[in-house]
């Protein structure tokens, strides 16, 4: 009996099994949520994939006229061969591990930097939970930093710590997102060319992007006249919510005069808009004659009733002079903002537990440096201040050089770390593109990168007033590399337009 039972469950079984492996993928490319498929993220794009191919074939003794791939496409600082900065690895390096309390070597301003920061850690170690907000002495310190920076009160009540600004940044549009629907949708006003985590994140979250052009014959400036087009064209489409602005600018490199800032926020008053402002480069300003002004401040400043606007500022550890992209450190400041949304913004990032703590231990030491007189001041300033006139000279050197060859022009680097110059590419390139699908400035930087090893983004994936032509690349790789970098390029784009026109 037994035995003959036995089979028959065996048979049973397998069949259930069989019937569960032919059943295919739950989730496939047709039913999965069609708003991921819709996410475009040009930084990382194939071009990039290719770039790593390339590398590799390198690497495995493929000849090519070129013998490394020079990565120019990504804000990656540390990753292009900047030093990390002494005090900020020191202090985060003796969270990490206490038993460095004991090294004489360290110095006594880091050790203190740590035992603050410990102090506010459960069980005073950067292995624990911290607050949803993030610890209690990063948030007062980072208002403390804005105080001083705008000379307008800070409060650490209305400071988030975050995953990167980018996490931040997701997290407050997604409270705009109010209306989901057809012609209801929310709309977010961004700017073109724009850093494609916007359009990203517009499109995750079904919403309808609303680009306003920068202005690239005024030093990508932003006029009244094109917020006033973009918003009015999207209006049969969608519901306006809120405009973001990217100051300085990526991937166009502009710093927002403050007469600019002033206008933005009258006219997000006038529209009821709510203003979300990436101040992530708040840091990286060189031009002469160019300031960084916070927009915090500006409001603050108009008096009301523009100082009652509801404002969300975005900060990161991954820019400025510390580049410190891999700790994933960032925060939000909300201003004006209605108790009762605070408090579900709360909620809702409570259910993700908190931000990096490491990254918050590295946020504190960029709002809270050494100070004139301790002991790790003179250091600290000295890295800070090579790595920003370093900077300054790279986006020179990369703007002069663009102007220079023919069929090209660049607007100066005023901030942030990219140029973004505009290409002629001629007709016969063109069609040459079209005939392979691709659009004329991705073909542009794919020869690029198969002649040159150089690997750049397409204008295309930052978005540009259609019939120009861009491509963006990064100021980062060190002085001598990008002289290199920019050698190569000028060869390359010299043969290119031999042959296409
Ligand atoms: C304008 C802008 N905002 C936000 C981010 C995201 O920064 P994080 O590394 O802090 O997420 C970047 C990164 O390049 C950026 O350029």
């Amino acid at each position: 009996m037994f035995r003959l039972r036995a089979p028959t469950t065996m048979l049973c079984k397998s069949k259930v099994v069989e019937k569960a492996l032919s059943r295919g993928k739950v989730l496939t490319i047709d039913n999965m949520n069609p708003h991921v498929k819709n996410i475009e993220y040009a930084v990382r794009g194939p071009i990039v994939i290719r770039a790593g191919e390339i590398e590799k074939e390198l690497n495995a003794g493929e000849k090519k006229n070129f013998t490394d791939v020079i990565r120019a496409n990504i804000g990656d600082c540390h990753a292009t061969g900047q030093e990390p900065l002494t005090f900020l690895r020191q202090v985060v390096g003796i969270c990490a591990y206490p038993k460095l309390f004991e090294d004489p070597s360290l110095p006594e301003d880091a050790k203190q930097r740590a035992d603050r920061i410990l102090n506010s850690c459960g069980g005073r170690s950067l292995g624990s939970y911290s607050d949803s907000a993030g610890l209690t002495v990063v948030r007062e310190d980072i208002a403390q930093y804005i105080t001083e920076r705008d000379g307008i009160p800070a409060d650490p009540a209305n400071i988030f710590l975050s995953t990167g600004a980018s996490e931040a940044i997701r997290n407050v549009m997604k409270l705009l997102m109010t209306t989901l629907e057809g012609n209801d949708k929310s709309g977010v006003m961004i700017p073109i060319p724009q850093y494609p985590l916007y359009t990203a994140t517009i499109a995750e979250y079904n919403a309808e992007p609303i680009g306003y052009l920068l202005d690239e014959s005024n030093n990508w400036s932003l006029s009244l006249d094109e917020l006033e087009r973009s918003l009015q064209e999207a209006k049969p489409h969608c519901k306006p919510k809120a405009i973001c602005i990217i100051n300085p600018g990526n991937p166009t490199g502009q710093v927002l005069t403050r007469q600019n800032i002033e206008d933005i926020i009258r006219f997000a008053h006038k529209e009821n808009l709510f203003i979300m402002a990436d101040e992530v480069y708040q840091h990286n300003v060189y031009a002469e004659g160019s300031q960084f002004h916070s927009f915090k401040k500006v409001l603050t400043e108009m008096g009301p009733p523009y100082s009652e606007m509801e404002l969300a500022s975005f900060m990161s550890t991954s820019k400025g002079y510390m580049g410190e992209c891999g700790f994933r450190g960032g925060y939000v400041e909300l201003i004006n903002i209605d108790p009762q949304v605070k408090a579900m913004f709360t909620k809702a990032i409570s259910a993700k537990l908190c931000s990096a703590v490491t990254g918050q231990a590295a946020m504190d030491v960029v709002v809270n440096p050494p100070r004139e007189g301790e002991p790790s001041y003179e250091l600290f300033k000295t890295q800070k201040d090579t790595v920003l006139s370093q900077l300054a000279e790279k986006g020179r050197m990369v703007t002069s050089t663009f102007n220079s060859i023919e069929g090209m022009s660049c607007n100066a680097v005023q901030g942030a770390m990219y140029a973004f110059p505009n290409i002629d590419i001629p007709k016969k390139a063109q069609e040459a593109a079209k005939a392979k699908g691709m659009a004329p400035d991705f073909f542009y930087c794919y020869n690029l990168l198969e002649s040159t090893g150089m690997c750049v983004v397409p204008g295309s994936g930052f978005g540009q007033k259609e019939g120009t032509f861009h491509f963006r690349t990064t100021i980062l790789p060190p002085v001598q590399k990008l002289g290199e970098m920019l050698g190569r390029f000028r060869d390359f784009h010299v043969k290119f337009m031999e042959q296409y026109s």
